[in-house]
């Protein structure tokens, strides 16, 4: 009797020192993120979101001290993000895959995730069809038909008739041409021109001629945040397309905090839509923005770091629903259909998609104080990525 009570205690004992065995086991989240070359601030600023949710937070998930691997695929460059992935899956043994700064990068490493069935959560690259490639694929930033429907409806209702369209020629870009011309145009608008602009150093100068002397009433643009956009405004203000009248309006990509110092003044006015702005009125954003200073004073809060914070929220969540377990079948069940309180407003994970749900603002570039700032002035709340099927 005594034996067997002895024995039995030790059998339990056995299993609870298991448990927590498993439970003490690290979480690694394999980071893939352009951390040099020209879209190295997008690194950068997922990077602090990510970091800046640890620090408020705590780095243990579920009992789980969290290790992040970071891996440089400088940009556009999807053999390197592949590459990265697979050496984080197999060498590192992540239980994570994310970041992904750029479409390309997020394209070559879903086989990954679905091949060693790990989540994949993707930070930035927004091109819809992203998350139909892996059933492993969980998005946290936005996607390009989400952020372009609702400037292409503000248009048509503020009598915008005719648009010259310019997009960067790969996925985002595509997707943003597409749902512009069908939004703008099921509303009564015209399109009188369109041009897909190159991804490398692109030279906007023969484009902007030609918008001139399409004369449409107003651009549409988008182009992936950062230099090429500041470049596009400076080529539109010197070649005096705003003093024949012409109207540039974009997704928010454009004027994006990070480089909205950098554009200036001639950034005023511009009318964009998008799901993330540092002056968004709320209390969850005056606490984020708030925090975001003290930790990086000199960086501004934009929407890749909230959208690696929020990353960061979906797998600690996900993590509390599965008591640590972060095996991809169980995550992306966990996940599926969360709904929770971002910077940005509220947000969830559309159950069936496995994509973000979120509110799009319309917004103007307005000075604040001594910042220029978007301004919100209209909304589409719980909308879901037009661009699925
Ligand atoms: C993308 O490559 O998916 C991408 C990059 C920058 C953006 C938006 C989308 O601003």
């Amino acid at each position: 009797m005594k034996t067997s009570l002895r024995a039995a205690l030790g059998g339990v004992m056995a299993m609870v020192m298991a448990g927590a065995a498993a439970a003490a086991e690290p979480l690694k989240i394999g980071l893939i993120l352009p951390m040099s070359g020209p879209f190295a601030a997008y690194g950068k600023q997922i990077e602090n979101g990510v970091r800046l949710y640890l620090k408020q937070n705590g780095d243990s998930f579920s009992g789980r001290k969290v290790e992040l691997i970071l891996k440089d695929d400088t940009g556009v460059a999807p053999e390197i993000s592949k590459r990265a992935a697979q050496e984080l899956v197999v060498k590192d043994k992540v239980d994570v895959l994310a970041g992904f700064g750029l479409t390309p990068s997020a394209f070559a490493v879903a086989p990954i995730a679905t091949e060693a069935k790990k989540p994949m959560v993707v930070m930035n690259a927004a091109t819809s069809a992203i998350t139909t490639k892996s059933e492993y694929i969980l998005r946290t930033s936005m996607t390009l038909p989400q952020i372009t429907a609702p400037i292409a409806s503000w248009a048509a209702r503020n009598g915008i008739r005719k648009v010259f369209t310019v997009v960067a020629d790969y996925g985002p870009g595509h997707d943003a041409e597409t749902q512009f011309k069908k939004t703008f145009t099921a509303a009564g608008g015209e399109i009188v021109g369109e041009v897909r602009t190159p991804m490398k150093n692109p030279d906007f100068s023969p484009f902007l001629q030609r918008i001139k002397d399409a004369h449409p009433q107003a651009v549409f643009l988008f182009v992936p945040a950062g230099e090429q956009g500041i470049s596009f405004m400076k080529g539109f203000a010197e070649r005096d397309l705003a003093k024949a009248g012409i109207k540039l309006i974009a997704t928010g990509d454009l004027v994006d905090e990070d480089v909205l110092d950098a554009i200036g003044d001639p950034a005023l006015g511009t009318t964009n839509s998008f799901h993330y702005a540092e002056a968004h009125k709320s209390p969850e954003n005056k606490a984020y923005t708030e925090a975001y200073y003290k930790a990086y004073p000199n960086s501004r809060p934009n929407f890749m770091s909230v959208a690696g914070y929020d990353g960061m929220h979906l797998i600690a969540e996900a993590l509390k629903k599965t008591g640590g377990n972060a095996e991809g079948d169980a995550f992306v069940a966990a996940a599926k259909g969360m709904k929770w309180m971002s910077p940005r407003g509220p947000i969830g994970i559309d159950p069936v998609t496995r994509d973000i749900v979120q509110t799009i603002y319309v917004r103007k570039v307005e000075r604040v104080g001594a910042k220029l700032q978007n301004v919100e002035f209209d909304q589409v709340p719980e909308f879901r990525d037009p661009g699925k099927p």
